[in-house]
């Protein structure tokens, strides 16, 4: 997602730490064989039993994230019940849900009355915690965050064998563009052969659901011609990041192509608000402004500001539900092709791009700290200099016009860092 990164690199950050933490712990000893060898035979039954007697669905292989059960199943039921008194409602397949915008895009969901379910693989790329307190406000409004994989076939097959869903919002990627130098494997694991295997469930299931997933403005890459426009060339990305991005769209065309999946790719252009992640460059920012650090800004390597497109993610909310709402059925089943399916690309972006000189200013402004700043050539690190969308395309077929500015939308970013990083705050209440 909108993962154009335009911080210096902080390799000491982001580094995946192990899932279960080995508690060296010698205190306990064991000080008899007998008891040693009784409890062996304790755990060993009571290990045959759990999963041959008790285990609700011994089909599934146990996986690290545990999913199954009809306690499980019957929460994921009532995330996807519907609460709408008119129209047709959906019910969508949230990926990523505990991710920034896949919170936002699953609130307003529910919130207008459509069934929701999530799935997050809750991954340690970034702060955990703040995932953990976006799935408990998800819990809070009524949708069911299911810890998995959408690697794990046998889990997404699983919901569709429990759930007709009607759309699935595919926002479940790994993102970032400088950790891509470090870890390329994780970016081919989640975006590339995750989103493969989430198209092949999607066109094995009956009904198929329509598909909307998010791509990225860093697909335009070293394309210099202004504004980007959905049909402008895209073959020279400038990323890691942005290949797995640009191999997603094209995975999605064949699956249109060859099964009938209907397919709408998103390409965010900087999407930053409340909740929004730890790795970009308005969060960081805001962080070291407070602790009253220097704050490195690139310039591009002819002395030119770096720009980027801006998009609030109340605006980009709108666009993702505007393409759910416009989205045709799929015309495939059973796994087959039965008519031409519905294919579409568009920009989510605000088309007023901004140089990150003026946003380290407007932040200065609102934090009310003076911020000592570094100018810096850009390194090539993946970065491109400048975004800026072309939305016409989406204004005419969605319905999309953002109408949050950079500084409104930093005013509510603010608020909400400064109340969620609060000491005073009772985590709570999130
Ligand atoms: C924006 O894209 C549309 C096509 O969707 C095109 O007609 C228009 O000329 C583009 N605008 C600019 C300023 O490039």
């Amino acid at each position: 997602m909108g993962g154009i990164g335009i911080l210096p690199s902080k390799p000491e950050k982001y580094h995946y730490q192990p899932y279960n933490n080995i508690n060296n712990n010698n205190i306990l000893r064991i000080r008899s064989s007998k008891f040693t060898l009784c409890s062996s035979i304790f755990v060993f039954l009571a290990f045959i039993i759990f999963f041959f007697i008790l285990s609700p669905s011994t089909s599934s292989l146990p996986t690290k994230n545990s999913w199954g059960g009809p306690e499980w199943e019957k929460r994921v039921t009532k995330s996807t019940r519907h609460n709408s008194p008119s129209g047709s409602p959906l019910t969508v397949l949230v990926t990523g849900a505990s991710g920034f915008v896949g919170m936002h895009v699953s609130l307003a969901l529910k919130r207008r009355g459509d069934g929701v379910l999530g799935i997050d693989n809750f991954n340690r790329y970034y702060d955990i915690n703040l995932k953990r307190t976006r799935a408990k406000v998800l819990s809070r409004a009524g949708v069911f965050v299911v810890e998995g994989d959408i690697n794990d076939v046998h889990l997404l097959r699983k919901l569709f064998d429990v759930v007709a869903f009607t759309h699935v919002m595919h926002l479940a990627a790994q993102a970032g563009v400088r950790y891509a130098m470090r870890n390329p494997n994780s970016y081919v694991h989640s975006n590339i052969a995750g989103f493969v295997n989430l198209l092949e469930v999607s066109k094995s299931a009956n009904p198929q659901p329509a598909i909307v997933y998010a791509s990225s403005s860093s697909v335009y890459g070293l394309n210099s011609k202004t504004p980007f426009s959905e049909k402008d060339r895209t073959d020279q990305p400038a990323s890691l990041y942005a290949a797995t991005k640009k191999a997603g769209e094209e995975f999605a065309h064949t699956y249109n192509h060859i099964y009938g999946l209907s397919v709408t790719g998103l390409r965010f252009f900087t999407v930053y608000g409340p909740w929004g992640r730890p790795d970009m460059a308005v969060y960081l920012f805001t962080k070291d402004i407070l602790k009253g650090k220097q704050i490195t800004v690139f310039e591009s390597p002819d002395g030119g500001s770096v720009t980027r497109d801006f998009t609030y993610i109340g605006d980009i909310v709108k666009g993702c539900l505007g393409a759910l709402d416009t989205a045709k059925k799929s015309t495939g089943s059973g796994g087959k092709k039965k008519g031409n399916a519905q294919y579409r690309i568009f920009n989510l972006g605000n088309t007023s791009p901004v140089p990150v000189s003026e946003l380290v200013n407007i932040l200065e402004k609102l934090l009310k700290v003076n911020v000592k700043r570094k100018v810096v050539p850009m390194p090539i690190n993946g970065d491109v200099r400048f975004t800026h969308a072309n939305i016409s395309r989406a204004q005419r077929e969605l319905g999309y016009m953002p109408t949050t500015d950079l500084e409104a939308g930093l005013k509510k970013f603010v608020r909400w860092y400064l109340d969620f990083h609060s000491p005073l705050k009772n985590k709570n209440v999130w």
